[in-house]
């Protein structure tokens, strides 16, 4: 058959929106006028053409993909987070327990992403790591949002983004604001458990400390019943912390096989410094007070 279009179908465009097909069904419109409703709304032909590779190797693309992928969930989780942290403030518990197991669900995605690179072999890194010269995951100004709203402020993690006014501006107001946890313990005290004006009225642009009085009040929440709206959130937070936990780990050993003990591409002593990052747990009392129930 010829490879040219029928002459019927070239004086009139099909639409088959219109057709039936002889069992009865549709078949999706192909007939639009600009761009897709799907495009307009997903943007997939700008999300698709941001994967600039900076070597030949094949398998950069994966390491960058993976990497954005990373970015989108670590978008999404800050986003469940500021939703969490908004609702306690208004004393709507239930809302916050909602956003908080559905970014337990994406926590769970954001890790399973590690699979793709768990098992790079340091001859396969060096195939492109020095392509991305400096670069490092160490300058992920959304993983630092993340880390802020655990209470993981640090005001130095702002000055790399010194020269990206957005970005900048953004980390900067996250780092005024109270954490995920400050909103936590703040709920705790308004729930009667007697939390010192010194951790209420902390400087919340600095890292969150452990205090004795938020690790009490942990312990008199999970000695009480199981069911209670507090009990609950604790444990919706322990789920965050421990997959927080996972992702620091999974990522401490891709390095470690990826790179051994070479120092990392940020700068930094590599394996050696991550193990320190990767030791440290978030709402530190939900685990302390479990010594005590
Ligand atoms: C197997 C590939 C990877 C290796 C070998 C690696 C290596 C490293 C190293 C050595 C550091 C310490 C800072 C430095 O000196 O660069 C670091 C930090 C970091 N990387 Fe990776 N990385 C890998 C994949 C990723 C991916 C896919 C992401 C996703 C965004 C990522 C996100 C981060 C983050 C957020 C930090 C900062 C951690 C913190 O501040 O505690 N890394 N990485």
């Amino acid at each position: 058959m010829s490879q040219q279009a029928h002459p019927h179908e070239a004086a009139e465009p099909e639409t088959p929106h219109l057709e039936q097909n002889p069992d009865g069904t549709l078949d999706p419109n192909l007939d639009f006028a600009g761009t897709t409703p799907y495009e307009d709304y997903v943007r997939a032909d700008v999300l698709t053409h941001l994967q600039h590779t900076l070597s030949d190797d094949p398998g950069e693309m994966v390491f960058l993909v993976t990497t954005q992928v990373m970015e989108l969930w670590f978008t999404v989780i800050v986003h469940e987070w500021e939703t969490a942290a908004n609702a306690l403030r208004s004393d709507d518990v239930p809302t916050a327990i909602a956003a908080l197991k559905r970014s337990v669900r994406e926590l769970e995605a954001l890790n399973a992403s590690w699979k793709p690179l768990g098992q790079l072999t340091p001859a396969q890194f060096n195939s492109y790591r020095s392509a991305l010269g400096e670069g490092s995951g160490f300058q992920s100004a959304m993983y630092r949002r993340m880390e802020f709203l655990l209470g993981e402020k640090s005001a130095s993690m702002l000055v790399p983004h010194r020269g990206a006014p957005r970005v900048h501006a953004e980390l900067e107001k996250a780092l005024h604001e109270p954490s995920l946890y400050d909103e936590v313990v703040r709920l705790l005290a308004r729930r009667g458990h007697p939390i010192p004006a010194s951790v209420l009225r902390r400087d919340v642009s600095l890292r969150y400390e452990p205090a004795d009085a938020v690790e009490a009040a942990w312990t008199a929440v999970y000695a009480g019943d199981e069911s209670d709206e507090l009990a609950r959130l604790g444990e919706a937070l322990t789920d965050v912390g421990e997959l927080i936990w996972r992702w620091r780990n999974d990522h401490l050993v891709a390095t470690r096989r990826a790179m051994g003990a070479k120092s990392g591409t940020g700068g930094s002593a590599g394996v050696a410094w991550l193990e320190k990052r990767a030791r440290k747990n978030v709402f530190p009392e939900l685990w302390t007070a479990r010594s005590h129930v």
